[in-house]
């Protein structure tokens, strides 16, 4: 498989102009050869800091690193040549100030060949967005369930119930919006929310376990493929199993080992034909 990355990937002012046609395809990937595979099929890839629960076995989010994230981005756009791909700024990288945020997200670009960075947050964040965008970084803030604010928040629950907390939302949205955010991702909310931040905002929403309501969807790869055996919450639809098939194929490589049936002699060097069965 060719990892000729060409510079025709969609971008991210593409990215914000499919508002209103509920049409945008994401998903998580955080190696080569998942991005590779689903390119074709995306118009947004996420370089998820749920690589921290997903692939290093934590049970959060919160253990997840810049440099952790930065070598995932890198190898995801090493395997796209159409997807637009943004980074996760994961837990403690942001937070801080304008200017850490600036630091740390400048580093993701550069590094990586990403073209944005997503932020977990609401208003406190709103200082740092413009700062970004002003400075040349396309932001997506993530809204609704945060995951890196699990402590505060009293763990995974859908959020933004109330009228209070609807309308609050949705001016939530609007000021990001005016901050300069290009997308918004919103996270476990219940659909009168996402609708309505929706229909309230210019800039597209990416739902997850936020109703169709939205102007596109992302899921958790592993969760779609059934490659992760943790919690995986109501929303997150499983398209195949393919923990079943892989099981039976390591089974299957352990007997042949085992029973000495591999390797034969295709699979060896340098073995002349009269050795063969001797
Ligand atoms: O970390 C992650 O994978 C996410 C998804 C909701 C995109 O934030």
């Amino acid at each position: 498989m060719s990892t000729h990355v060409d510079r025709k990937r969609i971008t991210i002012p593409q990215i914000r102009s499919m508002k209103g046609r509920g049409s945008i395809v994401s998903l998580t990937a955080y190696t080569t050869p998942m991005a590779q595979l689903m390119d074709e099929f995306v118009d947004l890839i996420i370089v998820g800091d749920s690589t921290g629960m997903v692939a290093y076995g934590f049970n959060s989010t919160m253990s997840v690193t810049l440099d952790m994230m930065i070598n995932h981005g890198a190898a995801v756009t090493r395997g796209v040549s159409k997807a637009c791909v943004i980074v996760d700024m994961p837990f403690g990288t942001f937070q801080e100030s304008p200017q850490q945020a600036y630091r740390n997200a400048a580093r993701v670009l550069v590094e990586t060949q990403a073209q944005g960075v997503k932020m977990e947050g609401g208003e406190e964040l709103l200082e740092t967005v413009d700062f970004l965008v002003r400075r040349g970084i396309p932001v997506m803030p993530h809204i609704g369930l945060t995951p890196q604010h699990a402590n505060v928040q009293g763990g995974f629950k859908a959020q933004i119930r109330t009228e209070e907390e609807i309308n609050a939302f949705i001016k939530l949205g609007r000021a990001f919006e005016d901050a300069g955010a290009f997308a918004l991702l919103v996270e476990g909310a219940f659909e009168e929310a996402a609708r309505k931040v929706t229909a309230a905002v210019s800039i597209p929403t990416v739902g997850i376990g936020a109703s169709p309501e939205c102007d596109g969807q992302v899921l958790v790869t592993e969760d779609i493929l059934g490659l992760f055996s943790g919690y995986t919450p109501k929303f997150a639809k499983r398209y195949v199993d393919l923990s079943q098939p892989i099981k039976e194929a390591f089974s299957r490589y352990a007997h042949e080992v085992r029973s000495g049936e591999f390797p034969a002699m295709e699979h060896c060097f340098g073995v002349r034909k009269n050795s063969e069965g001797g």
